[in-house]
C-alpha cells in the first residue's frame, strides 16, 4: 500500500457527500469522489487539493459502472481504506398514485449501486488500515414518511444490508456501519414548504434541522474513528425519532 488513507465519497459533488469530502481531506486523507451531474464541483475541489482529490463519474442508476468507479481510484492511489456511500436518488410520491416502474427505479439506483460498489471495492478494504464502509442511511426508513415508500424502503434494506455485511466482513477486518440522519438543510430538503418545515422543526427534539457540517462529522466518526463500531446505526437526527 502506499502513501495516506483512501476515502472513495460517492455524491461528493454537494450536500452532505462535499462535507464529508472535505472533512476527510482536512484529515489527512486522499478522496476521491463521485458525482454524477456535478462534475464541475468536484473538480473545484481537486483543483484545491492538487493530487489528493479524485473526481470520478457514477450514476446511481448505471451500477454496472461500479467495478471502474474502484479501477480508477485504486489505479490512481494503489489502495482504498474507507467507503462512504453517501448519494441517493429521492423521489417522492404517495403509493396510490406513483407509478410502480418509477417506484422501483428508486428502490433499485440506491440499493443496487451500494451492492456493487461494495463488492467491486472488497478486495481493497480486506487490505486496507482500518477499513470501514458507512451507509448513508436515513431516520426515514425506520420510522416512514408519507410519500417516500419507495426511498424508505431502500434506506431500511441498508440497515439489513450493513448488518449481514458486517457479519460477512469482520473476519477480514472490514468494519460496516450506517448513519441515519434526520432533516438536514441540503438541497434534498430545500423544496419542503416553511409549514412543513416548522413542523419537522418542532417534532424534532432539537427543535431545528441539522447542518451538513454535523452529518458530515458523524460519518467521519464512523468511517475513521469508531474501531471498535461494526453493524451499528447512528441516528444523527436531533431526536426526530424519538
Ligand atoms: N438532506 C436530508 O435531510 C437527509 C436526511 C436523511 C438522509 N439523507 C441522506 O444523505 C445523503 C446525502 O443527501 P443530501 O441531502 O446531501 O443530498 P443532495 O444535497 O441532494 O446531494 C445528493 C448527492 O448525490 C448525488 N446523486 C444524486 N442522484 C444521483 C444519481 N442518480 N447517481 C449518482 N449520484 C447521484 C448528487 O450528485 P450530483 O450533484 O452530481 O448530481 C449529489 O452529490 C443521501 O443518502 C440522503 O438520502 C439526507
Amino acid at each position: 500500500m502506499t502513501g495516506e488513507r483512501v476515502a472513495l465519497v460517492t455524491g461528493a459533488s454537494r450536500g452532505i457527500g462535499a462535507g464529508i469530502a472535505q472533512q476527510l481531506l482536512d484529515r489527512g486523507l486522499r478522496v476521491a469522489g463521485t458525482y454524477r451531474t456535478g462534475g464541475e464541483l468536484v473538480e473545484k475541489l481537486a483543483a484545491v487539493h492538487p493530487d489528493r482529490v479524485l473526481p470520478v463519474p457514477f450514476d446511481l442508476a448505471a451500477p454496472e459502472g461500479a467495478g471502474a468507479v474502484i479501477e480508477q481510484v485504486t489505479g490512481q492511489w494503489g489502495r482504498l481504506d474507507t467507503l462512504v456511500l453517501n448519494a441517493a436518488v429521492w423521489q417522492g410520491g404517495k403509493l396510490a398514485k406513483i407509478d410502480l416502474d418509477d417506484w422501483w427505479q428508486v428502490v433499485e439506483a440506491n440499493l443496487r449501486s451500494t451492492a456493487a460498489l461494495v463488492q467491486a471495492a472488497i478486495p481493497w478494504l480486506t487490505q486496507g488500515a482500518t477499513p470501514g464502509v458507512v451507509l448513508v442511511g436515513s431516520a426515514v426508513g425506520s420510522v416512514g414518511f408519507p410519500g417516500d415508500t419507495a426511498y424508505a424502503s431502500a434506506k431500511a434494506a441498508a440497515v439489513g444490508f450493513a448488518r449481514s455485511l458486517a457479519k460477512e466482513l469482520a473476519p477480514k477486518g472490514v468494519r460496516v456501519n450506517v448513519l441515519a440522519p434526520g432533516f438536514v438543510d441540503t438541497d434534498m430538503t430545500s423544496a419542503i414548504p416553511d409549514v412543513a418545515r416548522a413542523r419537522i422543526a418542532d417534532a424534532t427534539l432539537l427543535g431545528r434541522f441539522g447542518t451538513v457540517e454535523e452529518i458530515a462529522r458523524a460519518a467521519v466518526f464512523l468511517a475513521e474513528d469508531a474501531t471498535f463500531c461494526t453493524g451499528a446505526v447512528l441516528a444523527a437526527d436531533g431526536g426526530w425519532t424519538l
